[in-house]
């Protein structure tokens, strides 16, 4: 089976075998078969963060759990539940039209929401950790399932329990978000700001957060149904307040967010950027033009491509800033 159309990035790999899980149940009748489970194993949702390099010699589990619910809290709270293989931006319109405020900001992220908890997705000053309330995942030992609560999740940025102590260990087979019928608007991140003003809207609505953030990330980022790519490629490095010191002295022009008293986050694609690297074409990969954090495959690249170039940038920055670039996919 060509895994093509089920990631992003439009890696032409292929698996031994593909199977789609479209109620929580058909979990437990694979996970009982013996000879299937002899099989390595992966779980996909909308394939948007991994990195494929190789033929898959295994079973590829996609995730096709589809249906989104609410459940009112009170009057001014909501708690909307969906499946882990609801495309995100689905949940997102969904959740604009019927005005549920929290995760407008969070428009146009490719993926699934079955993935969103997973690296704790986020954009535009919000993440997903600020509206989670819990997940059900399937306990691959047991058989069974589980709630977590958001504490249980151990959420980082970018990060979860689900990457860490506990990967390959669960599946998430759905997600409740708690959200507001009050609009709790936020439009701190600097570029919303900006848009909304050249729009003249003073007083936005969700929808129009939705719009502005859409209309931010189509001018800056590919879209991977022409133009194969997994999003941010690396995460944006967190270093001591005094390596900062240090830097800003050679880069008074350093893009750096103050993350607690001791640390600091760099720009990813700010570094990569003065590494001259923004808009490089390199064989059938490189980085975009609008937007030098994320690579992209021109067509026809294979994964290896983009992983080693991937490894040029990494040593690049380390040559130029000692500062070393963490992949923020999953490479395969
Ligand atoms: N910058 C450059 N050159 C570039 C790219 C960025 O100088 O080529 C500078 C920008 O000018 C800006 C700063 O770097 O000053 C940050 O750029 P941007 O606002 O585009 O965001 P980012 O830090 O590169 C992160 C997330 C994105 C998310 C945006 C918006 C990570 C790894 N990435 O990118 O998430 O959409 O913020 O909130 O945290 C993803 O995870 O896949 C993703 C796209």
């Amino acid at each position: 089976i060509s895994l093509k159309p089920y990631n992003t990035f439009g890696i032409d790999v292929k698996a031994a075998y593909l199977v789609e899980i479209t109620k929580k149940e058909d979990l437990q009748t694979l996970f009982s078969d013996s000879e299937l489970m002899k099989l390595n194993r992966l779980v996909i949702g909308g394939g948007s963060n991994v990195l494929f390099t190789q033929d898959f010699e295994g079973l590829i589990i996609k995730m096709g759990i589809n249906f989104i619910q609410q459940h009112e809290v009170d009057a001014t709270e909501v708690l909307v539940q969906a499946g882990a293989g609801v495309v995100w931006n689905d949940l997102v319109k969904y959740c604009v039209a019927n005005g549920f405020t929290g995760i407008e900001n969070l428009s146009l992220i490719p993926g699934s929401v079955g993935a969103s908890p997973v690296q704790n997705i986020g954009a535009y000053g919000v993440e997903i950790k600020d509206v989670f309330e819990s997940c059900e995942a399937f306990d691959i030992a047991t058989g069974t399932f589980k709630i977590f609560t958001k504490e249980d999740c151990e959420f980082g940025y970018r990060d979860s329990i689900f990457k860490q102590r506990l990967k390959n260990k669960y599946i998430i087979t759905s997600v409740s978000y708690k959200l507001s019928h009050q609009p709790n608007i936020n439009t701190s991140y600097g570029a919303i700001e900006a848009e909304l003003k050249t729009r003249g809207i003073v007083n936005p609505t969700i929808k129009d957060v939705s719009d502005v953030v859409s209309t931010i990330r189509v001018s800056k980022l590919p879209d991977p149904s022409t133009i194969g790519n997994a999003g941010s490629f690396f995460k944006n490095p967190i270093v001591k307040k005094e390596k900062v010191e240090e830097l800003l002295v050679k880069f008074p022009d350093l893009v750096h967010y103050n993350v607690d008293k001791k640390n600091v986050k760099l720009a990813a694609g700010w570094l990569i950027e003065q590494c001259g690297w923004k808009g490089k074409v390199v064989g059938n990969t490189g980085t975009w033009k609008n937007q030098a954090l994320v690579l992209v495959n021109h067509g026809g690249a294979t994964g290896e491509e983009v992983f080693n170039f991937s490894d040029l940038i990494i040593s690049s920055v380390a040559n130029k800033f000692d500062v070393f670039l963490e992949r923020e996919v999953n490479v395969i």
